[in-house]
């Protein structure tokens, strides 16, 4: 089979995937009720307990056909009992769309809002849990992809369990990338997707539950009919399979990401990743760039760079001009800043991020922008 160049994606997924794990997508065609088929989905299913820290005693995963909206909609849809609450933690797009999901299905909804790129207030945080007892929840994202923020997630994990409140956690952007351990964080639900650390092809997310949580949600309502938690652990437990058709393909091909994920070893891809950081972050000051975030907050999978103030710089043009030499930039998302963000996850190395380094000075150059960028 003739593969397709090798692009770089610098966006924060879908990304770059490794030739093995494209050409995992090409298999005989299988109904997805046979045996064969449920061997690799358990097997799947197995391994991601395992990435995020969890014993198949006491943890499960279970999966989706859809983004990782999907299965941030289907655990707050399915877990909050009646008349119970969920604080959510929004300091950032993806803390945003879980209070946006709490909102259209009209629960109550105990919204801690902060400024994008800020920490939460852990004294606001635990007086919520303390004066609203009603709150079953709390939901925060780990790894705020939209600014690259690192949360302190066990700082507020800390607090959920002194106070006993249900955890979910959104590591869509950072599962297989960074540290994170669901037993250690006595976290109940956590979320993720096939396609950005774990370096698989996207339509498949999952939360790797904890069994006992899972069962607490036995009794409440069904909100909604394809995306719902509990129903879905159900027919896992049955026999293996999910309720609806699975996107077999993609499966196969995670299954091979998961693979070269263990024979990478988690320690190497952390260490892989905050090398690429590193080459990123010194080359792009070596440019003039500044970023949005302190170190401190900052994590080692994705930068959100302040836009030059030169009258020459147009992110389109260097957009497109990366992009044809084989480097894909993404747009910020911030409202008051402009800004533009560049991921270091996926299939790349820090020989990568060099190459790209070059790219961009070639094409800032190319356009007469002034090196180092400048800032009024
Ligand atoms: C932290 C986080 N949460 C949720 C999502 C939503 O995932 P999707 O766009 O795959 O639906 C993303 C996607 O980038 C994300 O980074």
């Amino acid at each position: 089979m003739q593969l397709p160049p090798r692009k770089v994606l610098l966006n924060p997924g879908p990304a770059t995937t490794t030739d093995t794990v494209k050409t995992a997508l090409v298999v005989a065609d299988i109904c997805p009720r046979e045996t064969e088929f449920a061997e690799v989905m358990r097997q799947v299913r197995h391994d991601l307990v395992k990435i995020a820290g969890g014993s198949p005693e006491s943890h499960t995963a279970v999966l989706f056909t859809g983004s990782g909206t999907a299965v941030m909609d289907a655990v707050l849809n399915s877990v909050v009992p009646s008349g119970r609450a969920v604080i959510v933690i929004n300091n950032g797009a993806y803390g945003e769309r879980l209070a946006a999901i709490v909102r259209c299905y009209r629960l109550p909804l105990l919204e801690l809002r902060y400024p994008w790129g800020e920490w939460p207030d852990l004294a606001q945080v635990e007086a919520t849990m303390k004066a609203h007892p009603e709150a079953s929840h709390l939901a925060l994202v780990h790894h705020e992809t939209s600014t690259g923020l690192l949360n302190p997630l066990s700082e507020v994990a800390a607090l959920a369990r002194r106070h006993g409140v249900g955890l979910i956690v959104d590591a869509i952007s950072s599962l297989g990338g960074l540290p994170l351990d669901v037993r250690q964080e006595n976290i109940d639900f956590l979320l993720s997707t096939s396609n950005k650390c774990l370096q698989g092809m996207p339509g498949l997310s999952f939360a790797i539950c904890r069994r006992q949580a899972l069962e607490e949600i036995r009794e409440v309502p069904r909100r909604t009919f394809y995306l719902n938690l509990y129903q879905q652990y159900q027919h896992f437990a049955a026999n293996g399979q999910m309720q609806f058709t699975p996107p077999v393909q993609v499966i196969y091909a995670l299954s091979q990401a998961i693979r070269e994920y263990f024979a990478e070893g988690a320690a190497n891809r952390f260490e892989r990743y905050r090398r690429n950081w590193q080459t990123l972050f010194a080359g792009l000051k070596q440019l003039g760039f500044q970023t949005l975030l302190p170190l401190e907050r900052q994590s080692p999978l994705l930068t959100t760079v302040l836009e030059p103030d030169d009258p020459n710089y147009s992110f389109d043009k260097i957009h497109d001009a990366c992009y044809r030499r084989g480097f894909t930039i993404y747009p910020g998302k911030l409202q008051a800043e402009r800004t533009f963000r560049v991921a270091n996850l996926g299939a790349i190395d820090y020989h990568d991020i060099q190459a790209f380094l070059r790219a961009l000075e070639e094409v800032l150059g190319e356009f007469q922008v002034k090196i180092p960028v400048i800032y009024h």
